[in-house]
């Protein structure tokens, strides 16, 4: 590899440096720019506007630095046509985005109100002990950076541990402790729902939008998260009817009562659309054969013209 100086990505883990004007030999070594540049430009052209594209390349600058660089600002600013102080200001309003080169490996403990009252709290204590730091700190060998997390929708599972957004369920002192070893030896972990754990800059360039082949990995949904749909099916309960609807006076509830559809049922967006001014005009929907346009549909799926009295 060509090199340049490069005084971002092996900096120490001092204060928050976002935002700091890239100076003089902070550029990006000729190798890894022209694959910034390139893996740039296939985000960008995902949307219509290229500022559009700053929050995956903000992961994309971790995926390289692991934090928010300086010179990945630079980097950003420079792609989108933005100001430097727009960046930093982006990056510096979600918790995802690092101020300083973070571990291989975020361990995040919920201690938000479940969590907390499960256990998370003396995780949290007893790891932040083990490892000898505290809140947002990374250990000297550079392999974890500990958060205190706020609730990853995971309750069910409480206390949530999360290594790089992967969880790891049920959580106790004792088991956090076993998983922070773990990692730090480089062994080989293994998520409750979810796949091998990666490091944080290989999560990070999963999250710019370059996918790595493990979205299927591993167990998704757990027992906690199906009970209740597994006993509703057991005794053949269903969500209730949509409200009739004021409008028109016309019901949303179709003569079998069953409602517009059973709940996770699938309907297609053509059946929930607004009608163009052509359709209005001549009754016809897209899908609909012309000999068949402006008659009454006939199932209950059909919204709510097919609940008229
Ligand atoms: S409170 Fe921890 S996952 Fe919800």
């Amino acid at each position: 590899m060509t090199t340049e100086s490069v005084t971002s990505a092996g900096a120490g883990r001092g204060p928050a440096v976002i935002g700091t004007p890239a100076a003089a030999g902070s550029l990006y070594p000729k190798e890894v720019a022209a694959r910034l540049r390139e893996d740039a430009a296939a985000v960008v052209a995902r949307y219509p506007e290229p500022r559009s594209a700053l929050l995956p390349l903000l992961h994309l600058i971790q995926s390289v630095d692991s934090f928010v660089s300086p010179r990945g600002v630079a980097f950003c600013a420079e792609t989108l046509g933005l100001s430097r102080a727009e960046v930093s200001a982006v990056a510096t309003f979600y918790s995802q985005y690092k101020r300083k080169p973070n571990g291989a490996y975020t361990v995040g403990v919920c201690t938000n109100t479940l969590c907390a009252v499960m256990g998370g709290d003396d995780v949290f204590a007893t790891v932040s002990a083990h490892l000898g730091i505290g809140n947002d700190e990374t250990t000297d060998d550079g392999q974890v950076t500990l958060e205190r997390l706020e609730c990853n929708a995971a309750c069910d599972y409480a206390p949530v541990v999360m290594v790089n957004w992967e969880f790891f369920d049920n959580a106790t002192p004792a088991s956090a402790v076993d998983l922070v070893d773990r990692l730090r030896a480089g062994e080989r972990v293994e998520a409750s729902r979810g796949p091998v754990v990666q490091d944080f800059k290989a999560v990070s360039r999963v999250l710019a939008g370059f996918e790595d082949g493990l979205v299927d990995d591993g167990p998704s949904a757990g027992e906690a998260t199906l009970v209740g749909l597994r006993i509703s099916r057991e005794h053949d309960w269903h969500a209730p009817a949509y409200p009739e609807a004021e409008h028109d006076g016309e019901s949303d509830v179709a003569e079998d009562g069953t409602g517009r559809g059973e709940v996770g049922e699938e309907q297609s967006s053509s059946e929930h659309a607004e009608p163009t001014p052509h359709e209005a005009t001549t009754g016809e929907r897209p899908d609909e054969p012309a000999d068949q346009a402006g008659t009454e549909p006939t199932s209950p799926k059909s919204g709510t013209e097919g609940t008229k009295e």
